[in-house]
C-alpha cells in the first residue's frame, strides 16, 4: 500500500530551510525537504561559493545529510526556491544535476516531487523529470 505523504507540511519544511540558503551571488534562495520512508525528515539549503562550482543546491545538500546519517529509502522531496526575501510565486523544479544524484537513491517511479504552485503543492513522479534515466551498470 502507498504510504500517506503530508505534501503541504513538507512543503513548508522546505520554506523554513530556505531561510538558510548562502546566496551571496545568485540572490536565489531554494529550501528543500526530504522525506525518508520511515517519516524523517531531512532539510536542505542551497550554498554557494565564490568558486561556483563548488556551489550546492538545495536538493543534494539535503540528500547528502540523509545518506551520511545512513538513510537509504525515501520517498518523496519538498522544493521551495525564490529570489531572497520573496515568496515563491512559480514552482522550482530540481535542476539536471540534482534529478541525477537522486535517481541513484529512488524509486524514480514512486518517488514524489513537491514544488510549491500558487501557494499549493504541485506533484509529479522523478520518471517525469527524468525520462530514460542513465544508469550505470556495474
Ligand atoms: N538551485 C538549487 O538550490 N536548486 C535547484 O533546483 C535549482 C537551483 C540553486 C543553485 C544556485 O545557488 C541558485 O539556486 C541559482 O541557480
Amino acid at each position: 500500500m502507498e504510504k500517506k505523504i503530508d505534501e503541504k507540511k513538507l512543503l513548508n519544511e522546505a520554506k523554513e530551510a530556505r531561510k538558510n540558503a548562502y546566496v551571496p551571488f545568485s540572490g536565489f534562495t531554494v529550501g528543500a525537504a526530504l522525506l525518508t520512508k520511515d517519516g524523517k525528515v531531512f532539510r536542505g539549503c542551497n550554498i554557494e561559493s565564490s568558486v561556483m562550482s563548488p556551489s550546492l543546491c538545495a536538493e543534494r545538500v539535503a540528500l547528502s545529510k540523509a545518506i551520511s546519517e545512513g538513510e537509504k529509502e525515501f520517498l518523496a522531496i519538498a522544493i521551495s526556491g525564490a529570489p531572497s526575501g520573496e515568496d515563491a510565486t512559480e514552482p522550482c523544479y530540481p535542476c539536471g544535476v540534482c534529478r541525477q544524484v537522486l535517481s541513484e537513491h529512488v524509486d524514480l517511479n514512486t518517488f514524489r516531487i513537491i514544488v510549491e504552485e500558487n501557494v499549493n503543492p504541485s506533484i509529479c513522479t522523478l520518471a517525469d523529470l527524468l525520462p530514460n534515466a542513465f544508469i550505470f551498470e556495474k
